[in-house]
């Protein structure tokens, strides 16, 4: 796993939209890829992690509170209408044509799925 990472980090490096965010979420992730546990589930360190990177770097447009900014707001009210697995395929694959970036490279699909519920029932 950790052969791995120089890769996922130059690509994440490389991007030029929104490099300074996915440059400090590639450094969050790469410091902790190796938490998931191998049956999908996530760690409670890793959760803690995720938790972190939500309000950081996604909190950089969605706000620390997640009540919007330059991005939507994620509140649990604001995603009621919406399903877990449409959310987490906007967080992997972000929205093209805004400034939604891709997280793929840095977050597995579990952990995509994982942030998608955590916003909906609320950030812990
Ligand atoms: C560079 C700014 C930026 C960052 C960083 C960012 N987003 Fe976004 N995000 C946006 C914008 C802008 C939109 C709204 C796009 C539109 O609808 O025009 C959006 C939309 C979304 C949506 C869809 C909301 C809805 O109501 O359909 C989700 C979910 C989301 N972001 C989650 C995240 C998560 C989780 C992260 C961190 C892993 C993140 N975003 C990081 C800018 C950002």
């Amino acid at each position: 796993m950790f052969r791995l990472e120089p890769k996922r980090f130059d690509e994440a490096r490389s991007r030029p939209r929104n490099s300074a965010a996915v440059f400090a979420a590639a450094l969050v992730a790469s410091a902790v890829v190796s938490a998931a546990a191998a049956d999908g589930r996530l760690s409670p360190a890793r959760e803690r992690e995720l938790t972190y990177l939500v309000r950081q770097d996604c909190g950089s447009c969605h706000g620390m509170t997640m009540k919007g900014g330059l991005g939507s707001p994620l509140l649990p009210e604001n995603l009621a209408g919406k399903h877990v697995d449409v959310l987490a395929s906007i967080i992997l694959d972000g929205m093209p044509g805004t400034p939604m970036p891709p997280w793929r490279p840095m977050l597995t699909e579990a952990e995509a799925a994982w942030i998608a519920r955590a916003l909906k029932e609320g950030l812990p």
